[in-house]
């Protein structure tokens, strides 16, 4: 079996083990998240070195052509030497500005970057990394544009014995710097044709993150096809942003907003479509135009993949479907 050298010590692997399984197996202290290659929690560098092509080909080719890889998708045939990378050295510091509530279980968490210098290019709707103090480190979508707000916006939903968020929600304050790495994903708008494709938007809870920045993106950069936006809660309070939406809607005539709730809602929000998110976007969708619709569904990963499957199976191009779905971190035995 391949050993995997670690800060000065050696660690045997166990068959088809990947290199964070087997350093979290001997009680290393290694940051992960999703286990999918998908959040780069897990970025190691390769000492002396390479690692195959698996643990790489998520990673930007700045950060391959440096030696790095994702821990999680290694799974070494020969000893193999990593090291974890400094703070500094593949992020960037912010510090948080804001933390507000949007509902009861949502905040909106504004962020600056500690140094102008170190600001990187983003699409709004893709996710970043963050890791605070502690060394947890979670993805989160980003909701709005730069240039725009200058800073950062995330929307967050407390997780009951969530590690990261119960810190986000009870201790985390203004002023707090965190660390974040990115961006990553591939749900944003672009249309540098300036054609007038319909677009269709879904997601639950805080799903709405990324969909929020791609709607406002849409809308900044004058896109004139129409634009539906399907947001689903358990019951009604679990929706945020509600007015701004409907207020949205009425000032652009190509935006359509869909809020839904699985439960009828109660009297004070408004006109809320009951069922689940599914059935609330058969019930609108428009089969003629479906197959120029560039679709984005972003959330809880179930629905993200049965919601595709459906659209595809109505008519939507594969090619034409964004997906983000917010894979939880995999809870494994040696974690
Ligand atoms: C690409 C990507 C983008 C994301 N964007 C956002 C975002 O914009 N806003 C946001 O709030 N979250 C987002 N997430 C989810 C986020 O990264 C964390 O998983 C979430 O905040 C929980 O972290 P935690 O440390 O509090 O909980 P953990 O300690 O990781 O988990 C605590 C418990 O909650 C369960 N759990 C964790 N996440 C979920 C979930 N989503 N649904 C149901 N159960 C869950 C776990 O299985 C575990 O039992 C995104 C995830 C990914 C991969
Ligand atoms: S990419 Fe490895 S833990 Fe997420």
């Amino acid at each position: 079996m391949p050993d995997i050298r670690f800060n000065e010590a050696a660690y045997s692997a166990l068959a088809d083990e990947s290199v964070l399984d087997c350093l979290l197996r001997h009680e290393q202290s290694i940051p992960h998240a999703c286990k999918s290659g998908v959040c780069q929690a897990c970025l190691v560098k390769a000492v002396d070195n390479d690692a195959p092509e698996q643990a790489k080909k998520a990673l930007k080719p700045t950060l391959q052509a440096q030696g790095y890889a994702l821990a999680c998708q290694w799974v070494p045939d020969a000893d193999t030497n990593v090291s974890l990378p400094s703070l500094n050295e593949c992020s960037v510091a912010v510090r948080i500005r804001s933390i507000e509530p949007l509902n009861h279980r949502v905040v909106r968490v504004r962020l600056d970057v500690v140094d102008d210098n170190s600001m990187f290019e983003y699409f709004p709707g893709q996710y970043l990394t963050l890791s605070n103090a502690h060394g947890i480190s979670r993805s989160y979508s980003i909701a709005n544009n730069f240039a725009e707000d200058g800073c950062i916006e995330l929307h967050v939903q407390k997780m009951p014995q969530g590690q990261f968020t119960e810190w986000l929600f009870s201790a985390a304050k203004p002023g707090d710097v965190l660390h974040v790495r990115g961006p990553a994903g591939d749900c944003f708008y672009t249309n540098a044709e300036q054609e007038d494709f319909p677009i269709l938007l879904a997601g639950t809870g805080t799903g709405l993150a990324p969909l929020y920045g791609i709607l406002h993106e849409a809308l900044r950069q004058g896109h004139r096809g129409s634009i539906q936006l399907f947001h689903g809660g358990f019951t009604a309070r679990d929706l945020y942003c509600v007015n701004e939406l409907r207020e949205l809607s009425m000032q652009y005539p190509q935006f359509r907003y869909h809020p839904s709730s699985l439960h009828a809602a109660e009297e004070g929000h408004g006109a809320v479509e009951t069922g689940a998110l599914d059935e609330v976007i058969l019930r609108h969708l428009e089969p003629a135009t479906l197959a120029s619709t560039r679709v984005y569904l972003c959330g809880a990963p179930d629905l993200v993949h049965q919601l595709r499957k459906k659209i595809f199976l109505k008519g939507a191009k594969s090619s034409n479907i964004y997906c983000d779905p917010f894979i939880e971190r995999r809870v494994a035995a040696a974690a």
